[in-house]
């Protein structure tokens, strides 16, 4: 075990907050991170929680969905960002196909992640069909955060990424799922792309805090992706999406600035040389 991965962590917000918080009527605050030097700002914010989301498969590695992501790449990024935010309470995702082949093979997997990276949870998606398998977690002392509504893992399922819970049969499940998942043991639970009104009636009839992205104003905590909220790519824009800054350009303009000042010799200066 690495000395990073040792970090006990949280030493600000700790698992206790999310009842407590969500009690206090504090919304919690979530965002996802995949490298060091974003682990590093992070650490210097309020931020309340960091997930390392397998969202890593589209925003760091360019695939069009979370399918290929691996547990070793779910390991290796959480452990970096454990080393970046070390006190931060940091959730990993865990991959698709790592939790659905049996309660053993979940175990082990989710024993790895908390064995080898220092997180102090892990996140997976899906209802009742997971009831046996978040309690099998809970009960070997790993804090599960749940995730219903549209879980981009179920992408093949769905036949895209449209928003869920829209039709009488999908909002009663997704309704039913959340208090499957409470009663399962999980600490939170993320409610991605359903309407406004179902993420209310579902954080309304819960103990345990819901974590909304693209779920409207009713729930007890929001998380966006890091690069989304920073601007990073200018070409995807979903409603649910606020953006902070708009460090695409920034970074443009920077590396731009770069180029000319290497084209007219302006940049190396004097004092950027050494005697
Ligand atoms: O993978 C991820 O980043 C997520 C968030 C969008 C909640 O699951």
């Amino acid at each position: 075990m690495s000395s990073t991965a040792d970090t006990i962590g949280s030493r600000g917000f700790s698992i206790k907050d999310f009842r407590k918080y969500k009690q206090e009527f504090t919304p919690i605050s979530m965002i996802t991170c995949y490298d060091y030097s974003f682990a590093r700002i992070l650490q210097m914010t309020d931020i309340d929680t960091v997930l390392v989301g397998d969202s890593l498969g589209n925003v760091i590695a360019g695939y069009s969905s979370t399918l290929p992501v691996t547990l070793d790449q779910m390991i290796y990024h959480t452990e970096i960002v454990r080393r970046g935010a070390p006190s931060k309470f940091l959730i990993a995702d865990m991959p698709f196909m790592s939790y659905h082949v049996s309660i053993e093979d979940t175990l082990r997997n989710a024993g790895r992640i908390m064995k080898e990276t220092g997180a102090n949870a892990v996140k997976l998606e899906g209802g009742r069909d997971f009831r046996d398998t978040v309690g099998a977690l809970v009960r070997a002392s790993i804090p599960v955060m749940g995730h219903l509504g549209l879980t981009p893992q179920s992408v093949q399922k769905f036949g895209g990424y449209s928003v869920q819970g829209r039709d009488a049969d999908s909002h009663r499940r997704i309704l039913e799922d959340a208090t499957i998942l409470e009663e399962a043991g999980v600490c939170a639970m993320v409610l991605e792309k359903i309407p406004e009104s179902l993420a209310r009636e579902i954080s309304e009839s819960i103990s345990v805090p819901t974590i909304g992205i693209g779920a409207g104003r009713g729930c007890d905590g929001q998380v966006l992706v890091l690069n989304d909220l920073l601007g990073m790519d200018e070409s995807f824009n979903p409603k649910f999406v606020k953006r902070y800054a708009n460090l695409s350009e920034l970074c443009q303009r920077a590396l731009q600035g770069f180029h000319r000042e290497v084209r007219e010799r302006a940049f190396p200066e004097e004092r950027h040389a050494y005697s």
